[in-house]
């Protein structure tokens, strides 16, 4: 590693608070599904950003877009009208069914004006008791305090409590869970289709149809948090697509604004006016810079048939995850679909990772024994290919000699 490599290390080390376990490299720029540090070196990015980067980095149409705007306009009051809010709102609407939007900046903000939607629609339809929120054990939602509130891994919230009142949690895909979690004072149900930070676990089409009948029953608000899950990451629109069951409201974010700050709240025609005049807001929310980057996105994806290509793509990552799970025990089990996908691991995946660097690919963890991956949506098949002989050669390494290690264990014994 080069002196100033070493120097900004040290730095980030001084000056920015040690909240990421960072990783021992600093990257100077990007281009498709590769990454370049500043001493040169190159890495084919699995990770995307943690879903951000779907087009990958540089994007010729994406750069084009943001050189455009940026040269006419970038911020604007949110009480002044530009083009590209409202086109990226109508666009998202048609794709999604709902009727509205809302436009944020991080996806916990979003979470946040979801939740306040529901509590101020729980108390239009049934008076302040009508306050509940049904979340997921393991779930993951954000990290200001609301969403820390209904993100069901207490790790988050154990040092910053007491978080919302009346949030309750149960087990994923847990039918009976869920009907005696949800009550008439149950003001909403909010699940990720999709539990990404979770470990990458699906909810099952019978859960998500429970919850839509419990919601209606209840008259509760159905929410989805697809913040990671959507915009093509599975190979759909929206990971609740395949199932059919549309929510009251959806919560976007990660790809949309192109890595500008973008997050959206739709919602559906029924909870159009529910916020109220200047009762929600937010003053980077939905900026011209990130809204039209978000239609440009849109629009790539759709010309460039983006999700049939996630689908073929991530096929093949799957297979080739599941060869591979099939060479060693110590794979629980290889989840995923489109271009998002768990392999759960019996020992932890962070040194894993770290070996995938040095051999220059970005793989990402979560849950401590999970690798993610959340590769830009224009991964090649070559490129599965490259990473996943980078992964063999990583787990032929780590595995044989922790086999080897026991085989010594048991002579020693
Ligand atoms: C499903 C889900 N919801 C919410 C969030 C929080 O989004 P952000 O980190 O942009 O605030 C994330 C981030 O990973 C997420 O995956």
């Amino acid at each position: 590693m080069s002196e100033a490599a070493r120097e900004i290390l040290a730095r980030d080390e001084n000056y920015l608070l040690p909240v990421y376990a960072r990783y021992p490299v600093v990257m100077e720029r990007g281009e498709g599904c590769t990454l370049f540090d500043i001493d040169g070196n190159q890495y084919l990015d699995m990770m995307g950003g943690l879903g951000v980067n779907a087009l990958g980095h540089t994007h010729p149409r994406m750069l084009a877009a943001m050189a455009e705007q940026a040269a006419k306009i970038v911020h604007l009051s949110p009480q002044f009208s530009n083009r590209w809010a409202s086109e990226l709102a109508a666009r998202l609407c048609r794709l999604s069914g709902m009727s509205g939007a809302f436009f944020s900046t991080g996806g916990s903000e979003a979470v946040e004006g979801a939740l306040k939607l529901a509590r101020t629609a729980g108390r239009q339809r049934g008076g302040n008791r009508k306050h509940g929120i049904v979340a997921l054990k393991g779930s993951y939602h954000g990290r200001t305090f609301g969403s820390m509130s209904v993100t069901g891994q207490e790790k988050y919230s154990v040092d910053f409590g007491p978080g919302l009142p009346g949030v309750h949690f149960v087990q994923r895909n847990d039918l009976s869970g869920l009907r005696a979690a949800v009550t008439d004072q149950t003001c909403a149900i909010l699940l990720e289709p999709v539990l990404g930070e979770g470990g990458v676990h699906f909810l099952s089409a019978e859960f998500l149809s429970e919850a839509r009948r419990l919601a209606d029953q209840a008259g509760a608000l159905l929410i989805f948090d697809e913040i990671q899950s959507g915009l093509g990451r599975t190979g759909e629109w929206f990971a609740y697509s395949r199932h059919g069951v549309q929510p009251d409201v959806l919560i976007l974010g990660k790809p949309l604004g192109g890595g500008i700050p973008l997050s959206a709240l739709l919602v559906d025609d029924e909870l159009f006016h529910s916020f109220g005049m200047a009762k929600h807001g937010s003053t980077l929310g939905g900026t011209p810079l990130g809204c039209r980057l978000g239609v440009e996105f849109l629009d790539v994806m759709e010309e460039e048939n983006i999700l049939e290509r996630v689908r073929a793509v991530g096929a093949r990552l799957g297979e080739r995850l599941e060869q591979l799970a099939a060479e060693y025990d110590e794979v629980v089990q290889v989840r995923g679909a489109g271009l998002m996908w768990g392999v759960e691991l019996t020992v932890p995946a962070r040194p894993l990772a770290e070996e995938g660097l040095r051999r220059g690919v970005m793989f990402n963890v979560v849950q401590g024994n999970v690798l993610r991956f959340l590769p830009p949506l224009i991964l090649n098949e070559a490129q599965v290919d490259q990473a996943m002989e980078v992964l063999g050669a990583v787990f032929a390494e780590a595995f044989t000699s922790r086999r080897a290690n026991q085989a010594q264990v048991a002579n020693v014994a």
